[in-house]
Order: structure tokens, then C-alpha cells, then sequence
């Protein structure tokens, strides 16, 4: 795992946005997986303003769905989606996927949301934020770390964080389709992105803390190529922050008072 803890948006969107540029253009990502959320944003924006047609020839493939919100809503998954990724990023409508949370079987729909990201060759990059919870995509504490796309409950501090997207707090679905944190695993690389001191507890956990279904995003732990990207203030609860910040140094060649040995660190594991 490696923690890059940077100090403001534009430092996120300049390093996130040349990271997966740099994946397109060596020819390592051609399948995105990609999150809803605001602490991704940056990365769409810096994707946005680094775009080539490699860029727009890119399949997305999104973590979740609300079940039963009609997807006309603006804070359904899939016009979220089409608004601040297919359209910035000009992707092709038809190589973007979100989970049918409307699909009558519900169940297929996840079977067949599985079929389909395998086909595709798998997510080559899975972009993520986090929950208070300490949730990915939607699986909320007590997810099985082995879980695959299936419909889930929503923590109801989720429906309260959520809430801010709806009229009123009891409009927010209280169910969703999530690819599980299985699914979610067997991306060849992840890139976490969190803002805030919202997410400071939640991070610190994740990172830090043991492996446990009461910290889905601790699964990222089990993962070989996980980057999490955080800005000050989500770094707060950090006990190891100048470790992190030193190994960053290192790899960058820049000058940092804790930096004995200049040679070159070991990358992300
Ligand atoms: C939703 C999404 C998650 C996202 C989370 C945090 O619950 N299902 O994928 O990480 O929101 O969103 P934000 O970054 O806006 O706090």
C-alpha cells in the first residue's frame, strides 16, 4: 500500500490525473473502474484536462447502484456517472457500465454485471473513495472480504450522509447493487482518493487497522498495487503519516528532513 498525503484538490487532480495517464498511455489500463462520491472528482477533472483519444477509448465499469431509483433522478448512479465521467472524460456511452439497479431480478443483474467485467478483461484500475463507514463501493461494515456484486443494505449513517443529495433524508434508497469487495480485489491496481477530516477515522482504520469486515476498505491491505491519495485533513488520524510522507519523498527524488538515505525507495506494496 502506499499513502500519498498532498496539500490541497490541485495537488490531487495533477497527481492522479498524470498517474492514470501515464497507466493509458503505457499501455497498462484500458478498462477504469470508477466511483461516485465528491472525493473523486479531482480525478475525473485532471483526467479531463489531460485528455487523448486513448482517454475517450476507455471502458468504465462503476462500483454501484441504488436499487429502485429511477434513473432520470440526478442522484442516481447512473446519471452521476454520465455526468461527471462519460461526458468530461467523452467516453463511449455504450462502454459504460453501471449496475441495473432497476433490473426486475436483481440477482441476475449482478451475475451478469460479474460476466461482463470479466469479459471485458477485467478492471485494469479501480478509482475509490470511502465512506464514514469505512465502506467501498456500497459494502457497508460486516461485507464478506470475499464478496462479489449482490444487493446490499445501506448503514443508515450512510443514508444520513447520502441524504444531502435528496430532498428529504427518507427519499435516499435504503438499498443498492454493489460490486462486492472480491470484485473490487481483482482490479490489477487501485487508486483511493479522501478529502476531509470526515474521512479521517475511516482512513486511519483502513490503513492502519486490523483486516476486518468492520472496515471494508481495510480489505485494501490484502491488495499489491493500492495508491491512497489524501489530502491533509483525511490524513489526520494517520499514526505512520511521516513514513508515508518520507517514502513519497524518496521516490519523487525530493528533499525532505526526514530523507537519510537518498537512494531509491520500494514502490507501492
Ligand atoms: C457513496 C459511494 C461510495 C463513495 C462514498 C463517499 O456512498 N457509494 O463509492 O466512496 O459515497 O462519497 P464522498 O466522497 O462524497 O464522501
Amino acid at each position: 500500500m502506499q499513502i500519498v498525503i498532498l496539500a490541497t484538490t490541485d495537488d490531487i487532480e495533477t497527481f492522479t490525473g498524470d498517474y492514470i495517464l501515464n497507466r493509458i498511455e503505457a499501455g497498462h489500463l484500458r478498462v477504469l473502474g470508477v466511483a461516485t462520491g465528491s472525493s473523486p472528482l479531482p480525478v475525473y477533472r485532471g483526467l479531463a484536462k489531460r485528455w487523448t483519444p486513448k482517454v475517450g477509448a476507455l471502458t468504465a465499469f462503476a462500483l454501484d447502484e441504488y436499487v429502485g431509483l429511477d434513473y432520470s433522478h440526478p442522484e442516481s448512479y447512473h446519471a452521476v456517472v454520465d455526468r461527471e465521467v462519460t461526458q468530461p472524460l467523452r467516453l463511449d456511452p455504450m462502454r459504460v457500465h453501471v449496475p441495473d439497479g432497476n433490473a426486475p431480478d436483481l440477482d441476475a443483474a449482478a451475475a451478469d454485471y460479474e460476466s461482463l467485467i470479466a469479459q471485458s478483461g477485467g478492471v485494469d484500475l479501480q478509482i475509490l473513495g470511502i465512506g464514514t463507514t469505512g465502506h467501498i463501493g456500497f459494502n457497508e461494515p460486516t461485507s464478506s472480504l470475499n464478496s462479489r456484486t449482490r444487493v446490499k443494505t445501506l448503514a443508515l449513517q450512510t443514508r444520513a450522509d447520502n441524504a444531502r443529495f435528496f430532498d428529504a433524508p427518507e427519499l435516499v434508497p435504503s438499498l443498492c447493487l454493489t460490486q462486492g469487495l472480491g470484485t473490487i480485489l481483482d482490479a490489477a491496481e487501485i487508486l483511493m482518493v479522501a478529502q476531509g477530516e470526515s474521512k479521517a477515522h475511516a482512513i486511519a482504520q483502513a490503513v492502519e487497522g486490523p483486516l476486518t469486515a468492520m472496515c471494508p476498505a481495510s480489505v485494501l491491505q490484502l491488495h499489491p498495487r493500492a495508491t491512497i491519495v489524501l489530502d491533509e485533513a483525511a490524513a489526520s488520524e494517520l499514526l505512520h503519516s511521516d513514513y508515508y510522507r518520507y517514502v513519497f519523498a524518496q521516490q519523487r527524488g525530493i528533499t525532505h528532513p526526514g530523507l537519510i538515505d537518498p537512494g531509491r525507495s520500494a514502490t507501492a506494496n
